[in-house]
């Protein structure tokens, strides 16, 4: 595996504010250069303690039971022989555990009905003094379920399908511009076509966990969560506590993906175990469970429809999305949504429609809406491209907004075409001159059994920020404690923000010591959405700024004894930023062969170039992007969720069937950024990195395939099936 960085040559100028500019000059020394991980030794030394190595004297451990029916009612729980189990402390289930409050989420309302809701579902939580006594009671109880028929698969013509006002995000369901049927009728060349994803799960490697325990009538917990502002908040709401009494710590979290975005039912269990049996508790859900609890991405249908004039001028651009929630809320996937900012046209037709099914909720997980819609949209502008005889990059290019093409208000900054652009000469898709010498004709390159194809993707993701509260204190000895109730999932945000504290402290990070992960610092925005960097460092920064004037103008310059402390909250800089259409751009390019003799789809190389702000910190930004592009890959040849339509059930519930790509699946990855000056975002001009490297790929891969063998996928992920009996 090889990465490249370069410091680009097509960049803007630099246009800082002049309120900035001592941030900006400071920025030369940390922000900007490579600096490693800060709990690097922790973790490889296996000294950092994730939710439940968090050693607390007397715990006992909880074990769940889960329904075996995907809808229903809970009849009966006989907890009688459970209970007779050595070691078995207790067993909660609807008709014991206590009343929680509803704070809107129906899913964290977990034993408080009978009602089943999907399979899988918390019946019963057994507590008991060893895990393995927990695990024994769990087999012992006894439920009773009442099974009714149950309706888990989505199809395009389920007639339950409706348009939500709004999906994922907050975006409209539904957007129309002109007449997006005239514009296909007006059009030279046109496509239509129909995507299908699959559902997928995060399988982070550290499972959803939790150690709880009440004390005074406070409650503490240690959480794997990416939000531990909002699990505290939801805590509070669901116990009828004041927010001042319940502490969510996540120190470490050993990923997210996004089904760590807020509170889940483990958190919940956790607090009542603890309390039903007045000590500590720890929860750690198996990987098997989690595939029921823990949330998943939603199957997606999407049909795009897209038209061009001879020129190769977008006439009309429409993407119907389908997806499924549950019967217990609704979410849903914007997979349409990147559709209304990538490429110009005069018509335009965004839609989404939802289904509920007696199925677990989809939640979020990596580039929720533009990783199913990339693969849609980007695989039809291909198909596009080849129906035409256009180079597809140069189709891109052609198609470039000046502006927002539904809002019609400015970009903030917007480098898609520099990103193709560069990505095209790298790959040696052109030459130097930006002459394409790529081979358009598919399945011609040979390499013995193989054939070989390449393809193109463009790429983007929102640039995010969300009010953050951060603190940052001098002390006596002209050191700096800086803290915010970041996560650090695994992403390096802890090393990133001592580096942006640095800068705006102007000192040395050796001078900085940086708190993350605990709800007790004060409110903070999940780690999530691709905007932590630019949330929390917005708050780290005005902290830091504020409390170096503090410092100059009450003190003459020097910390007092006892030292100086400034709380700082972003609300109102968020609230009052002027309108912009914030993204990061991106281009993903793909190498991928096929076996003749066999079918096996490989890919050889992947490049990916974003535009994403100023880069931070090149070292865990190039695992950013890897990671990400990784993950797009794995979506395009390996994940899949099956569920068993007669029972409900995610069959695919470990990761021995639930294949994710690992390092022998990933030959070359090579990442490079262009050093974009984007003055309209925050102090630090970070657009956020962790979700675009997955947006695309799918699509680069497929359009490879296409390349190499003349068969289009339109069905992720691509496999065996959709090659044999068709390549010769
Ligand atoms: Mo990420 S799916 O926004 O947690």
């Amino acid at each position: 595996m090889t990465s490249t960085q370069r410091q680009p040559t097509q960049s803007q100028p630099a246009q800082g504010q002049p309120t900035q500019s001592r941030v900006q000059d400071a920025a030369q020394r940390s922000v900007g250069t490579a600096s490693p991980r800060i709990e690097a030794w922790d973790k490889v030394t296996g000294r950092a303690p994730y939710a439940v190595d968090h050693p607390v004297p007397g715990a006992a451990y909880a074990w769940v039971v889960q329904s075996t029916v995907a809808r229903g009612v809970v009849v009966d729980v006989d907890t009688s022989r459970a209970l007779a189990e050595d070691g078995v402390l207790g067993v909660l289930w609807h008709g014991n555990a206590q009343r929680l409050e509803s704070v809107g989420d129906p899913e964290l309302m977990v034993l408080q009905s009978a009602r089943i809701a999907y399979r899988g579902q918390v019946v019963a939580v057994v507590v008991a003094t060893s895990p393995e006594a927990a695990r024994a009671g769990a087999d012992l109880v006894r439920v009773r379920e009442d099974g009714m028929t149950s309706d888990t698969v989505l199809r395009i013509d389920h007639p339950a399908l409706y348009q939500p006002v709004q999906v994922n995000a907050g975006y409209p369901a539904r957007s129309a511009i002109g007449d997006v049927d005239a514009g296909l009728a007006a059009a030279a060349v046109r496509v239509d076509a129909t995507y299908r994803t699959p559902a997928e799960h995060h399988c982070a490697m550290e499972p959803h966990a939790t150690t709880a325990f009440w004390e005074r009538g406070c409650l503490v917990v240690f959480d794997g969560t990416q939000a531990s502002t909002a699990v505290s908040e939801t805590l509070a709401g669901l116990f009828e506590l004041p927010p001042q009494s319940v502490r969510v710590i996540n120190e470490h979290v050993g990923g997210g993906f996004g089904s760590k975005g807020g509170p889940k039912p483990n958190v919940v269990l956790a607090a009542m175990a603890a309390r039903l049996v007045g000590r500590p508790v720890k929860l750690a859900l198996t990987r098997q469970q989690l595939f029921a609890v823990a949330g998943y991405r939603t199957p997606t249908i999407q049909r795009v429809r897209l038209g061009a004039a001879t020129n190769g001028r977008l006439l009309a651009i429409g993407h119907d999305a389908v997806s499924q929630t549950s019967q217990l809320s609704e979410f849903v996937e914007q997979s349409a949504v990147l559709s209304r900012h990538m490429y110009a046209a005069p018509n335009r037709l965004t839609t989404h429609r939802v289904v509920a099914l007696d199925v677990p909720t989809p939640v979020w997980m990596r580039a929720p809406g533009e990783c199913p819609g990339s693969f849609a949209l980007e695989s039809a502008i291909d198909e596009l491209a080849s129906a035409g005889n256009w180079d597809p990059v140069r189709l891109r290019i052609d198609n470039e907004p000046a502006v927002h093409p539904e809002e019609q208000i400015p970009f903030s900054s917007r480098h898609l075409v520099q990103c193709l652009q560069e990505g095209a000469e790298r790959f040696g898709w052109t030459d130097a001159s930006g002459r394409v010498v790529r081979d358009p004709r598919p399945a011609v390159r040979r390499d013995g059994e193989w054939l070989v194809g390449t393809g193109v993707a463009a790429s983007t993701y929102p640039s995010l920020t969300w009010p953050s509260t951060a603190l940052a204190r001098a002390t006596a000895d002209q050191r700096f404690d800086v803290e915010v109730n970041a996560a650090d999932i695994g992403t390096g945000a802890r090393t990133v923000l001592r580096q942006i504290a640095a800068d705006a402290l102007d000192v040395p990070i050796a001078y900085v010591e940086i708190t993350v992960g605990d709800s007790a610092i004060g409110p903070a925005t999940v780690a999530g959405g691709s905007m932590g960097t630019a949330s929390w460092g917005w708050a780290v920064t005005k902290a830091c700024r504020l409390l170096r004037e503090r410092i100059e103008r009450d003190h003459g310059g020097r910390v007092p004894t006892g030292g100086v402390a400034v709380r700082a909250d972003t609300t109102l800089e968020i609230r009052d930023r002027p309108e912009f259409s914030r993204h990061a751009y991106g281009a993903q390019f793909c190498q991928a062969r096929v076996s003749t003799m066999t079918g096996e789809v490989r890919v050889d190389r992947l490049l990916g170039v974003f535009a994403a702000g100023r880069i931070v910190n090149p070292t865990t930004a190039r695992s950013q992007f890897i990671g990400g592009m990784t993950m797009g890959l794995s979506g395009a040849l390996l994940e899949r969720s099956v569920l068993d339509s007669r029972t409900g059930d995610f069959v695919t519930g470990d990761l021995a069937a639930y294949h994710v790509a690992v390092s022998a699946d990933v030959p070359r990855i090579e990442v490079a950024w262009l050093d974009e000056q984007d003055p309209h975002l925050n102090p630090m001009g970070v657009k956020g990195i962790g979700e675009i490297g997955i947006v695309g790929t799918a699509a680069a891969v497929a359009n490879a395939v296409h390349h190499a063998t003349g068969i289009r996928v339109r069905d992720l992920p691509i496999g065996l099936a959709q090659m044999i009996g068709k390549l010769h």
